[in-house]
Parts: structure tokens; sequence; C-alpha cells
């Protein structure tokens, strides 16, 4: 018995029309369309793809909404990054960081974000980000689901000599999800392989999970991908383990990538690349030719190793763009990572939902299944293809069986001469779908 129904939708990955029951904020039930007779609220789906939530897995929420903030930063660099963040840093309270959250979740609850994993800098000694956002993380709960990092943002043992750990561990006291690292920050080679051994020591202690920034520079030296794939390899923690950015990954050569694979494959650990800040935060010290500044996504999918995309960054003084869409991010990707082919377009969708929940740990309340959440997307797309080149909203965003988010579909015309030499309405409408056929057919080449 369900006391929702959302009628006539298709469901991503699968054929056919469905209506799909709304119980007590589960999904009770996936009928084929049209096969029921119901009571009870309707949602008129009117055959919209529906899809589970778009998977935010790598976003700094304590630093959105500060681009310009006292000042813009103007060479784009991560290095007057870090000097305007460190100039915006002493206004920081909990007001301050609990409104800029709030405008922020909500651009990305519109657009169909309902899983998010943030990073909060750890290295202040007042936790004012982390206080902040744990009480937002109880505050929203049962509306979206928030995972926090404590995040070593100037280093565990380079942080005013080793203060960082003490932090590190205080913020795992009060709650935080996640344990962060940032090893290729700290002062030295030793430093960084310390600070990753602590790093798991306190996942294991408080029994949490670990996500290291990881390797986030051009530097092909920087190589601590391959102590966090052995430590997660030794500990037997794969799973519950993340390399984030790993940006020098795209700067090795190709002898020693190969090798690393080896390793990557057997320590299970999950990847997350932030392809619109990656791509303009490095190669900033090359002239020409200039890399991508982008880890090896293609070819850590090809290898069948988890991987997904995150933000990094909203209008701070990192990144000073986004509105929080997910499918610009997979949209970056594709473009930057080189995968234009079907398939490898299709999964850069993934890498923004079922492989982000895969890196969360989320899987058992995700996806359109019966007995888990009804949380899911109404969205005007034919598949996943589709969804990735027009980039639709989400008409409906719901959670928990709650409609928590509406966008009115765009409605387009062109008046123009059309080729019979009318002058009017163009006949199709304007949605960038392709209607008027191809004389071409796949079964007879050359034709
Ligand atoms: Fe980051």
């Amino acid at each position: 018995m369900s006391d929702v129904w959302i009628s006539d939708v298709r469901i991503m990955g699968r054929e056919g029309h469905f209506d799909i029951g709304v119980q007590g904020g589960h999904i009770a039930e996936i009928v084929t369309a049209g096969t029921r007779t119901y009571s009870g609220q309707v949602i008129e789906g009117r055959g919209l793809l529906a899809m589970p939530p778009f998977v935010e897995p790598h976003i700094h929420l304590d630093s959105v909404l500060t681009a310009g903030q006292p000042r813009w930063n103007e060479s784009g660099t991560l290095f007057e990054g870090i000097q305007r963040w460190s100039e915006r840093k002493p206004y920081l309270t909990k007001e301050d960081v609990l409104a800029r959250v709030d405008e922020a979740l909500q651009w990305m609850m519109a657009q169909g974000t309902l899983h998010i994993r943030t990073h909060v800098d750890v290295t202040d000694p007042t936790l004012t980000a982390l206080q902040a956002l744990l009480e937002l993380r109880e505050k929203v709960r049962g509306v979206i689901d928030i995972q926090i990092v404590a995040f070593p943002q100037e280093g565990i043992y380079s942080y005013q000599n080793g203060r960082g750990l003490e932090l590190l561990e205080e913020a795992l006291r009060l709650g935080a999800d996640v344990v962060g690292a940032i090893p290729h920050y700290e002062y030295t080679r030793e430093y960084g392989v310390r600070s990753i051994d602590a790093c798991f020591d306190l996942a294991e202690k408080y029994d949490r999970l670990v996500d290291v920034h990881c390797d986030e520079i051009d530097d092909e030296q920087s190589r601590f991908v391959e102590v966090v794939a052995t430590r997660a390899l030794e500990r037997g923690m794969g799973q519950r383990v993340t390399a984030s950015h790993t940006t020098a990954m795209g700067s090795y050569n190709d002898a020693y990538a190969y090798k690393l694979f080896g390793l990557l494959r057997k320590a299970d650990i999950h990847f997350i690349a932030n392809p619109l800040i990656n791509t303009t935060l490095q190669g900033r010290f090359d002239s020409y030719p200039k890399r991508r500044g982008f880890t090896r996504v293609k070819e850590l999918w090809q290898a069948g190793i988890n991987v997904c995309l995150g933000h990094d960054d909203i209008m701070d003084p990192w990144y000073s763009f986004g509105t929080g869409s997910m499918l610009q991010v997979a949209h970056m990707a594709m473009h930057v990572g080189q995968m234009t082919g079907r398939q490898e377009a299709m999964a850069c969708v993934d890498m923004v939902t079922d492989r982000s929940a895969k890196t969360l740990q989320i899987e058992d309340r995700y996806g359109i299944e019966v007995g888990k959440p009804a949380s899911l997307l109404l969205v005007d797309a034919d598949d996943k293809w589709d969804l990735l080149r027009r980039m639709p909203p989400a008409e409906i965003v719901m959670s928990h069986g709650m409609v928590v988010a509406q966008t009115e579909p765009v409605k387009r015309r062109v008046y123009w001469t059309s080729r019979d030499g009318a002058v009017g309405e163009g006949g199709y409408g304007v949605d960038f779908r392709v209607h008027t056929g191809s004389p071409v057919s796949a079964s007879e080449p050359g034709a």
C-alpha cells in the first residue's frame, strides 16, 4: 500500500515505463505503468526519466561563496587562492559559514544533489567551520545526506610544529565522518608518509573512512598515491579509502604508471577527480606544451577501478565560478578526459551518481529499488548520453518521499522563415533534440 505514486516514468538503466509507489519515505513498489489503480497523491511523471540523485563526493563547503572577499583571485593560481583565503579566514564565524552553506545547498538541491561529502579545514584552533558544519549536518539529515571530512589544509605535521594531528583527532572526537590528510603539502616526503600513517591509525581507532588529498600538484615526483594504496592493501581497508585529486598521475611516465596500476587494482581504493578546478589550478607553471593537470580518469575506469567526479569548489578563492551542477562537472570531465566515446560519456554520468555513491559507501541507501529511500530525480532526458549532452534540469527532486525542489521546463520557440517559405513558428520547438531523422540506416552501411 503506497501513499504517493509517481506515475509513468522511465527508470535509468531499465527498459519500459513504470509507476513507483512510495510509502513512509521509501520505495514500496515498482510496477509496469498503468497496471494498477491507485489513490492518494499522484505525481505525474509524463514519461520523464527517473534517476537516482546526484552525489557530490568532494567539495569544500566551508569556503563556498567567498569569491571576491576581500579581493578576487586575479591570477587564478592555487597560491593566490591560498593568500585570498588567509585574508578571509579571520572573518569566519559560525553564522557566516551556516549562511553561505545554506545558500549553496539550495543551489545544489535545486539541481538534484542530495548526497555530499565535504572537506572542512581543521587547521584552525577554534574549529569554527567544523562546529558549524556538524550542526548543519544534523539539521538537514533526512533531506540531504552530508559526510564531513576532517581536512588538515595546512598539513598534519607541518602545521604549527605538528599541532595538525591534535586538531585532526579532536575533529574526529567531535564527530567528523572521514579522516583526511594532505601529504604532498607537508614540508618533507617523510612528513608526508608519516601523515598518511597517522591518518590510517586514526581511521582505525575511530572506525572512520579515509579520504586523502593526494598528489594535487604537477610534480611527477609526488608519489603518495602508492603509499595510500599500500597502506589500504596491507590493512585490508581498500573500500574505505579514497585518493582525491591525484593530478600528478597525469604527469607520471607510463612505465611507472603501469606498475602503479597493478597496485591500485589490488588495493581496491576509490578515486575522485575534480575537473573544473584541476584543469584551472594545475599547469600554471608550464609554458607549452601545457599539461591538463587531470588524473588518468579514463585509464582508471578502463582498469575497473572506481573513479568519480566532484566540484572541489563553488565560488571561492580557488574557483570563482560554478552553480553546483554535477552535470557541468561530468561534462567537463568528458571533454578534458577525452571520454567522448558513447560508453565513455555515459560512464561520466555514472561518475556523479552510482560511482560517487560507492566512494561514499552509501550504496545500501542509494538507487531506485524497492526498500530504498524514495530519493530520485525526474528529468526530461532520453538516456545518460542525452542527459550529458543537453544537461536538462531536474524537474522534480524528491528526497525520502518529499518533493524538495522543482524546476519548470524551459520552452523555446524560434520565429523565422522556414524552408517552405512560410514565416512563423519553427515546427519542432527547440529542445536541442534531433527531430528530422536520418536517411542513412545503420543496417545498411554506405546507403
Ligand atoms: Fe579538495
